[in-house]
């Protein structure tokens, strides 16, 4: 049975040689004679895994050795919380940089533990473009500053980082992770649930700094505090062992397929590829985002009505493409090309979008 062109925005499409490997290692996983599934996180083979995946990540991302990686649970969802939770007190003020959906549940949160000043309000602009360096309201001596890199739903991103003047930057990561290269330094917490650009869902990776990690809150429940699972390398209590091995196994991947900065390559001209199409039907496809601030991970735009933008998702599935629905809260199509989405899948759905133009323009 062939593959699907998947465009799912998360869970989302996994390279096919790591759910190969998977296939064949799930009834005799390092000849252990029981599948990763089946087996300790205290054994020496399921360490070895795990410390591999942080070398790989470190290696990947180039992060400074004073950083520690941490595999933990509860999605990036909790995240919302668990970041003011542990650095936040409330008599303090962290920035927040409101770009969609995900950064306003990141306020909500950090709202329960100290002051919350958000530094840009998206709602002014319809959530249609990432600000401005100028257009931010920053608080001196903030703890923090907050932003989601790339906005699922919206379908916009930061395609640089803003100068934060040393304060450090807490980042979402979730839906850009190792889409590219980037200097990891500015960043002193960044968050990302896997399940989209990283491995399945069940793992939540988090990169922090050690000047953070020592000045988080001591009074907290053991399992919300960071420092719990730094000290025990994430091995504080039983870890998605199965999540863990699937995202060792994209890392593994992605290395040997020439690191982020071949999979930038990658991203950037399948994106292009898209919204070349989109700008080239300007009477049948908009997209809503600013052009500077379009996302090279989740391209959304709208057809001339809502019944056409049905068709096209009816008719993509006909032809194995699945994914194609904009996120319920705001209609539309979106298409996801994460790092394991062959440029083929691109191709493929490109053909398709210009020929529905044809028949439906
Ligand atoms: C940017 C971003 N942040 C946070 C989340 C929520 O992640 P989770 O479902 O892992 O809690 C998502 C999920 O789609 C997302 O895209």
């Amino acid at each position: 049975m062939a593959r699907a062109y998947n465009f799912f925005a998360g869970p989302a499409v996994l390279p096919v040689p790591v759910l190969e490997q998977a296939q064949r290692e799930m009834l005799d996983w390092e000849n252990t004679g029981t599948s990763i599934l089946e087996t300790s996180h205290r054994s020496k083979e399921y360490d070895a895994l795990h410390n591999e995946a942080i070398a790989l990540l470190k290696e990947l991302l180039q992060i400074p050795d004073n950083y520690k990686v941490l595999f933990l649970q509860g999605g990036a969802s909790l995240q919302f919380a668990m970041a003011p939770m542990n650095l936040l007190t409330s008599d303090q003020t962290a920035d927040y940089i409101h770009t969609g959906t995900w950064s306003k549940k990141a306020i909500a949160e950090a709202k329960l533990f100290g002051h919350v000043n958000v530094a840009f309000d998206g709602e002014t602009v319809k959530r249609t473009r990432i600000p401005k360096p100028s257009e931010l309201k920053l608080t001196p001596g903030a703890r923090y500053v907050h932003l989601t890199s790339n906005n699922t739903i919206e379908g916009t991103q930061f395609h640089s980082f803003p100068d934060t003047r040393g304060v450090p930057i807490v980042s979402d990561m979730s839906s850009d992770f190792l889409w590219h290269p980037f200097d990891v330094r500015p960043f002193g917490l960044i968050y990302v649930g896997a399940q989209k650009n990283c491995g399945p869902a069940g793992v939540t990776l988090v990169v922090i700094r050690d000047d953070l990690l020592a000045q988080c809150r001591e009074d907290l429940p053991t399992m919300l505090k960071y420092q719990t699972h730094a000290k025990e390398n994430s091995l504080f209590n039983t870890c998605p062992c199965f999540a863990i091995y699937i995202v060792r196994n994209v890392l593994r991947y992605l290395k040997a397929n020439g690191g982020l900065a071949a999979m930038e390559t990658q991203n950037r001209r399948k994106a292009g590829l898209i919204y070349d199409t989109i700008d080239a039907h300007p009477g049948f496809f908009r997209a809503p985002v600013e052009k500077e601030s379009r996302s090279v991970m989740n391209i959304v735009f709208r057809l001339p009505s809502e019944e056409l933008e049905a068709k096209f998702v009816d008719e993509g599935k006909k032809r194995r493409m699945l994914g194609l629905k904009g996120h319920r809260s705001v209609g539309g199509i979106r298409i996801s090309t994460y790092n394991a989405c062959p440029l083929e899948a691109v191709e493929a759905v490109v053909g398709f979008m210009k020929e529905f133009a044809q028949a439906n323009g």
